[in-house]
């Protein structure tokens, strides 16, 4: 399992669009840290800004709810500040990790880390993109997530 140097304060959670994976990662932490009574500063945003403004896809939301998960974020692209302003940077795939890289001032680069280094199971490198997919993607994207927050929650709390 991945080791934690530090404590963070604050977690921006990034994927492509801000509409799927990255409001809910950053809604399954939010739920679950609450329930552990510890608060973060903690956000999502998309390497592009195609749906700025909008609520979370239908979808998203549609299967958030069905797992307990309450989805109000409106879409945002990431901004060069939010390098500096967050602690931990939480990329859901290789791609994503690939465009924060080209993004972000070399100082901080140490923040960026993909989500899946918390995953129980080796073979989970990425959240995959359900854009394209079906509920299944979806309620996927949901379990990876969980055991991504569970394993970091570990680390976390040591
Ligand atoms: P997300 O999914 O990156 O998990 O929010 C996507 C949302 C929108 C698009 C692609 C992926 N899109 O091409 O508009």
């Amino acid at each position: 399992m991945k080791v934690l140097k530090e404590k963070p304060k604050s977690i921006l959670f990034v994927c492509l669009g801000n509409i799927c994976r990255s409001p809910m990662a950053e809604e399954v932490f939010r739920k679950n840290f609450k329930a552990s009574n510890i608060h973060l500063e903690l956000d999502s945003a998309g390497t592009a800004g195609y749906h700025q403004g909008e609520l979370s896809d239908p979808r998203t939301i549609a299967i958030g709810k069905s797992r307990g998960y309450d989805l109000k974020h409106r879409a945002r692209k990431i901004l060069q500040e939010d390098f500096e302003k967050f602690d931990l940077i939480f990329a859901m795939d290789n791609s994503n990790l690939e465009n924060l890289k080209q993004i972000c001032p070399e100082m901080f680069l140490h923040k960026l880390i993909k989500i899946t280094d918390f995953s129980s199971n080796k073979s989970t490198r990425s959240v995959p993109d359900p854009y394209y997919g079906t509920e299944k993607d979806f309620h996927l994207v949901v379990d990876i997530l969980e055991d991504c927050f569970n394993e970091f929650y570990k680390t976390f709390s040591q």
